[in-house]
């Protein structure tokens, strides 16, 4: 989730770089750079990056002017590497200067293999893997930079979109895509390359967007698409005609819905280079816990991370066999909470900056427990406080109400359950198969709930004038129940509880009357015909019953008022799906009734009060 821009033409280039990384800088960056060269003087090209914001760059740039009619620009959301002036892009390799947006799945092998034949780092980064791969294909006598990249990207695995830029062919841009976007900005005697339309739309509406699996040489006057094997394609060019500020939201409404619908790709992120299904294991960016010494696992986290930390307990428990409490962060430190040696105290926050979870880890340090974070903020003050730090790669969010940072989480606390469970021996081989199987093919089943939009909206128009809502659940789905309610009250202020549906009769059943929307989570399992008693049992009483259930049931329209269906998948995953018919719905009622959807009132994205 880094910002990508390019240009090449007869103007300075710098100028219209930092206006376009100013155009990406919504997303909170950690770092930026350009590398910018004048054809007409040929010469290196001049790079100028740092860590900070595009502010901390503007300076810099000052006292070293980088003049040039071609260059690139970049601001980075860390994923490989802290943020840091080092691992600021562009790369420089050689003549090669290389920016990229993804990750480089297969950067520890690559890395390996290049510096044991010679090659020199200079950064932590998997992006200046790939300089090194362009530019050893140069000193190998490829053709030009068009064939140089092909052959590189021929070596790598992940998601990218990558632009190269080489002193020695000046009057070149190369960019190419996999699963991270790319789009051309056609100009009179100019082009554009950007990772967001945003970027360029100052400059021109007129746009060839990338595909999947391309490669795109871009000069001042032509724009050549391939296929990676360097087969022409033909595409006509677009107008795009949103507004600056639609185009931030990538045409959605909200930067929520946007999130929501980011969810596939962020989880497909989560998952690169952790899953390691030639060993049915999880890699987890070579943290080396003591596995055997851990006696008990300790969850600390506030709000939806918290919900995120209760199916946690569930995953731990069921997948490692290693008993598991589970705290609220702002509640912790008060109590004298026991804990030390032999626990090991997980550490759950999105924006990494939380107070309360921060305070709550120097109890559990000082009580000489080991810390493993997990956030979605490289170098946030809760990983670096930590022993290990894991993240999540979401890439930022903007939208109050966490979405794509929670079911980030989720696919954390499942690597973290499956890493544990075969070093337990708690989970066989066999069936951690079968789990990594099923992640992998979780962001195309997430697509097809977020898909349902229409019918969210529909839902929401139906329920949505209702002065409370009970969202029920059992098992993992108890939590996913608390994150529906949560969800609801945050961004649509109508009040809503979250119970376990076993306790409904223990007190919320009073609630129940034909006024009382009642969401039930009732995917297939263990739990199906007890939760469907419970869903009877509101029915009974006239309440209203909106199912979340397994596609292929066709017993629970039956049972309720209204049906949203979700894929089938393996119990252990199935809080992932369920929890996106919830969020849809909050939104879709939070914005028919006209809040604030992307903040909410009283509300901010990172607590830092206790
Ligand atoms: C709700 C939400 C909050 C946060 C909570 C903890 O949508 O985002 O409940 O989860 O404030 O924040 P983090 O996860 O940043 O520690």
């Amino acid at each position: 989730m880094c910002g990508i821009i390019g240009y090449i033409g007869a103007r300075q280039a710098t100028p219209l770089l930092i206006g376009g990384l100013r155009k990406l800088e919504y997303r909170g960056y950690d770092s930026a750079g350009v590398s910018v060269l004048d054809p007409a003087l040929g010469g290196p090209s001049r790079v100028v990056r740092c860590r900070g914001k595009l502010g901390n760059l503007e300076e810099k740039l000052k006292a070293e002017p980088a003049h040039g009619t071609v260059g690139i620009g970049h601001t980075r959301w860390a994923t490989h590497g802290r943020p840091s002036d080092e691992n600021s892009h562009p790369h420089k390799v050689g003549p090669i200067s290389v920016i990229h947006n993804g990750i480089i799945e297969n950067h520890l092998q690559l890395r390996q293999e290049l510096v044991a034949s010679g090659s020199h780092f200079s950064s932590e980064t998997d992006t200046e893997i790939f300089a090194h791969l362009v530019e050893r294909q140069i000193v190998d006598g490829a053709e030009n930079l068009t064939v140089a990249v092909r052959k590189a990207l021929a070596k790598v695995r992940g998601s990218y979109a990558f632009v190269v830029m080489s002193d020695k062919e000046p009057g070149t841009l190369v960019a190419a895509k996999n699963s991270s976007p790319l789009v051309i900005g056609l100009g009179e005697g100019e082009n554009f390359i950007a990772s967001d339309v945003t970027a360029i739309l100052a400059e021109t509406r007129k746009v060839i967007f990338i595909e999947e699996g391309e490669m795109v040489t871009v000069t001042k006057d032509k724009v050549e698409i391939t296929d990676l094997e360097g087969k022409p394609k033909q595409r006509e060019p677009k107008i795009i005609t949103w507004s600056a500020t639609q185009a931030e939201k990538g045409g959605f409404k909200h930067y929520m819905l946007k999130e929501i619908h980011e969810q596939p790709r962020a989880v497909a992120d989560t998952l690169v280079g952790r899953v390691d299904l030639e060993n049915d294991d999880v890699n987890l960016d070579g943290v080396n816990l003591d596995v055997k010494n851990i006696k008990r696992i300790v969850f600390i986290a506030c709000g939806t991370s918290y919900h995120a930390s209760m199916v946690g307990e569930f995953l731990v428990e069921a997948l490692a066999r290693i008993p598991v409490e589970v705290d609220l962060a702002s509640e912790f430190r008060y109590r004298d909470p026991i804990v030390g040696p032999g626990d090991l105290v997980v550490a759950v926050s999105q924006s990494g900056e939380t107070l309360d979870t921060m305070e709550a880890i120097r109890e559990a340090k000082k009580k000489g427990a080991q810390v493993f974070a997990i956030s979605n903020v490289i170098e946030a003050s809760i990983p670096r406080l930590a022993d290990h730090a894991f993240y999540t790669h979401a890439g930022p969010e903007i939208g109050v109400a966490s979405t794509k940072a929670f079911t980030t989480q989720l696919v954390a606390m499942t690597l973290l359950a499956i890493h544990l469970g075969r070093r337990t021996g708690a989970l066989s081989r066999e069936r951690a198969r079968v789990l990594l199987n099923e992640l992998v093919q979780l962001p195309n089943k997430m697509k097809e709930v977020t898909d349902q939009g229409a019918h969210l909206q529909v839902l929401a128009r139906r329920y949505g004038g209702a002065h409370g809502f009970l969202f029920l659940g059992r098992g993992s789905q108890y939590p996913i129940a608390l994150e529906g309610a949560l969800k609801l009250k945050e961004i649509s202020y109508i009040h809503a509880e979250g119970y376990a549906a076993g306790e409904m009769k223990h007190g919320p059943i009073a609630l129940i009357d034909d006024q009382l929307p009642v969401v039930v989570l009732v995917p297939t399992g263990p739990s199906y015909e007890k939760t469907v008693s419970n869903l009877a049992e509101v029915r009974a009483r006239q309440g209203k019953v909106l199912a979340v259930a397994t596609r292929g049931d066709h017993d629970i329209g039956g049972h309720s008022d209204d049906v949203v269906l979700v894929p089938e998948t393996a119990l252990e995953l199935q809080p992932i799906l369920t929890v996106l018919p919830l969020q849809m719905l909050s939104y879709y009622v939070a914005d028919q009734r006209g809040t604030d959807v992307d903040q909410p009132r009283n509300l901010a994205k990172s607590v830092t009060v206790e």
